[in-house]
């Protein structure tokens, strides 16, 4: 079987994820990537082996789905117009940062008819993993409650000093961190 053909959208701290590609999959390539930034696309050639385009449209004729790894608030626009070019896309959490834009993508995807995923890569790492198989043995019996404690790094830095600290760019600390504590505890 052919591998399938994976296109990139945003290179910067999420663009190792389109490097690797969904650890449990194998047969993947990324053959093109898309980045606004000049040195993170002339990178590109070299980390990915793979065309840099500057404008994603550009890049659906070459693949068989994309991973929008952009800032939150870029998602909706983006997603619409590559699920209604018939291109399948994974899109980073949170989908977008409000309920409308997050229904553009929903209405986009079901219009189309075209598959729609969303990154809650955490529910894969191991210790939710164990935890989910503690649970199902019946080990403490039934849960009748989840206690979430979630830790921001860097005394905070990662979402109260930069873009994710305003409201424009940001759905607040709950859709941003907890997206994946709301996604394990169901
Ligand atoms: N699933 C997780 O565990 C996890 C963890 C961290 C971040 N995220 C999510 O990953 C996404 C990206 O976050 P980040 O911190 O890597 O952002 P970032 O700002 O570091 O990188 C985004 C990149 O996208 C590029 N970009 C923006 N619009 C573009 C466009 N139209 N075409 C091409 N390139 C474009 C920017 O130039 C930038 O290089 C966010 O949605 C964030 O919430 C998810």
């Amino acid at each position: 079987m052919n591998d399938l053909r994976i296109g990139v959208i945003g290179l910067a701290l999420r663009g190792s994820l389109g490097r690797r590609g969904p650890p449990s999959r194998r047969g993947l390539r990324v053959v093109a990537v898309a980045e606004l930034d000049k040195a993170l696309r002339e990178r590109a050639e070299e980390r990915f082996g793979a065309r840099a385009y500057e404008d994603c449209r550009l890049m659906l004729g070459e693949v068989d789905a994309v991973l929008v790894l952009t800032p939150d608030d870029t998602h909706a626009d983006l997603a619409c117009e590559i699920l209604r070019a018939g291109v399948p896309v994974f899109v980073e959490k949170p989908l977008d940062i409000t309920l409308e834009r997050c229904d553009a993508i929903l209405r986009a995807a079901r219009e189309s008819g075209t598959r729609l995923h969303v990154g809650h890569n955490m529910r894969h790492m191991p210790v939710v993993r164990l935890m989910r198989e503690i649970i199902q043995r019946g080990d403490i019996g039934r849960v009748r409650t989840v206690w979430v404690r979630h830790f921001v790094g860097h005394g905070g830095d990662f979402s109260f000093k930069d873009r994710h600290a305003e409201r424009e760019h940001a759905g607040g600390l709950l859709l941003q961190k907890a997206a994946h504590d709301l996604d394990v505890v169901h």
